[in-house]
């Protein structure tokens, strides 16, 4: 099967905007059977108070935006994740969504909210769900989600093979190394779509990838400017978890060791 990322800068708060940019781009991944976008693909990022950031969101069941990636998906028969600013009520959550040509096949909130997002977004109240889509298993994580390894352990003991993450990365460089050694330590395929540009202060880092289940980067976009890549790739590697012929990533665990992970601080 085909991975790719589309690496851009959406247009904040302006939708239209936005799907104009992106339409060349998804262009570009014809042939992609899971192309990856940033986080809050559909709104842009740095809100300036929550009832702009509330302004721009649009609800899962009814959103312009997932209409125009189902119709993508329908057109080339293939599957997106891409961030998404969800309105659920009166919550913001920072999603991801999984659409395909049948329409909207699952969602992640973001658990882990970075800095000013948290006067903004709800944290996520889903848990760590993988879905199955066609023949590989799918999760997904959001952005700053990248530095807990207890997130990424979860979704490949829940048999992730391949991890979505769509990013808004502004620290220099540290996702972009952490992600190809969660991949290794999980043993699986990840695509961190990452956006380019600037909002106000924020300097987006750029550098989309795709990591194998061996931790090597298969492809890797610029610091700056759009960039998309496609990558054929091998889904039966994610599901090797022999590490040596006496190893085994799952069954050589310990996790009554590990109690501390699931403890609250006191
Ligand atoms: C981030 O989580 N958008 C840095």
């Amino acid at each position: 099967m085909r991975l790719a990322y589309v690496q851009f800068a959406p247009a904040l708060a302006d939708l239209e905007a936005t799907i104009e940019r992106l339409r060349p781009l998804l262009e570009q991944c014809e042939g992609a059977d899971l192309i990856v976008l940033p986080e809050l693909c559909n709104s842009g990022y740095n809100f300036s108070g929550r009832d702009r950031a509330m302004a721009a969101a649009e609800q899962f069941g009814r959103s312009r935006f997932i209409e125009f990636l189902v119709g993508y998906c329908r057109k080339y028969d293939c599957h997106i994740v891409s961030g998404f600013n969800e309105l659920d009520g009166d919550s913001l959550y920072n999603t991801a969504v999984l659409v395909g040509p049948d329409g909207p096949l699952g969602r992640y909130r973001k658990l882990h909210l970075f800095k000013d997002e948290k006067d903004i977004f709800t944290p996520g109240n889903l848990g760590l769900p993988v879905f199955d889509c066609g023949p590989v298993k799918i999760g997904m994580l959001v952005c700053f989600d990248w530095i807990f390894p207890e997130a990424w352990r979860v979704l490949m003991l829940k048999g992730a093979e391949i991890i979505c993450h769509p990013a808004n990365l502004v620290l220099p460089g540290l996702a972009q190394r952490a992600v190809p050694v969660h991949a290794m330590m999980n043993r699986v395929f990840v695509v961190t779509a990452n956006r380019v540009g600037r909002e106000g202060p924020l300097t987006f880092t750029g550098m989309s990838l795709i990591a194998d289940p061996l931790g090597r980067v298969l492809a890797v976009a610029p610091q700056e400017g759009p960039h998309t890549a496609v990558v054929e790739i091998d889904p039966q590697q994610a599901r090797d978890k022999m590490i040596t012929t006496r190893n085994h990533l799952i069954a050589d665990r310990r996790p009554a060791e590990y109690a501390a992970l699931v403890e609250k601080p006191a």
